[in-house]
């Protein structure tokens, strides 16, 4: 499996989340145009993420594997009412699914929306994923979510992803200062945190967010399922 940076480590990172897209000849097809570039991304020093539908999430990781590439893999979600030793037709356990990928998402805002997710539901799929082993990405739409994490969790240790529900999937980014400042308030919030921020990013913006101080990294959807606008993102960045 792919090599982690430690979290205190100056690279960026960028998570490609494909939502509901990724069919085996898409998956195949993206992995094997971002293998064209490999040298490049090698050297990038970058911290380069797909998250695939659970049904392309074998298939990406076996192909990444077997053409070497520096990207990681990981999940958009985990079942929230699943705990080690618990039988539950249906549901996906983040021990297993641990077995293919390295990091999850958890909280976005879609997720939160459509699933009803409280705060403690957030909460309890952070515990069970890293007691899984899972590296978590937490999206958060406000600073207030991520005092709530603070409040539930206590201190949080890992990614969180900065996405304004106006931002995504619109066409309309924030701006980087606004999005910075923001950043800002969630890692006095939360101080052993990377903050990423998502929300039309693409290969034209994505300067300006990077450049942000407070800002380590974007996490992408619409432009990250064409391996070319993917790495556009990557070398504009
Ligand atoms: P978008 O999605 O880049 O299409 O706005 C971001 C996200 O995954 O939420």
């Amino acid at each position: 499996m792919y090599n982690i940076p430690h979290m205190s480590s100056s690279k960026e990172f960028y998570v490609a989340n494909w939502k509901q897209s990724g069919k085996r000849g898409e998956a195949l097809k993206w992995v094997l145009e971002m293998g064209q570039e490999k040298n490049l991304l090698a050297d990038m020093n970058k911290v380069i993420i797909v998250c695939p539908p659970l049904k392309a999430l074998d298939l990406m990781e076996q192909e990444i594997l077997i053409k070497q590439l520096p990207i990681a893999v990981g999940i958009q979600d985990i079942d929230v009412k699943i705990f080690e030793g618990e039988k539950n037709t249906g549901a996906q356990s983040p021990a297993l699914l641990a077995n293919s990928a390295t990091y999850v998402i958890i909280g976005h805002s879609e997720t939160r929306r459509n699933n009803k997710l409280t705060d403690q539901d957030v909460v309890n799929k952070v515990k069970a994923s890293q007691d899984a082993g899972l590296i978590t990405i937490v999206c958060v739409e406000e600073v207030n979510q991520a005092k709530k994490l603070k409040e539930l969790f206590g201190n949080y240790s890992g990614i969180i992803a900065y996405e304004p529900p106006s931002a995504i999937g619109t066409g309309n980014a924030a701006s980087p200062q606004d999005a910075n400042r923001v950043a800002m308030k969630i890692k006095e919030v939360l101080p052993s945190t990377v903050v990423l921020y998502g929300g039309s990013v693409d290969g034209k913006n994505i300067k300006g967010f990077v450049q942000q101080s407070e800002i380590g990294g974007v996490l992408v959807g619409n432009k990250s399922l064409d391996a070319s606008f993917f790495k556009d993102i990557l070398r504009n960045a």
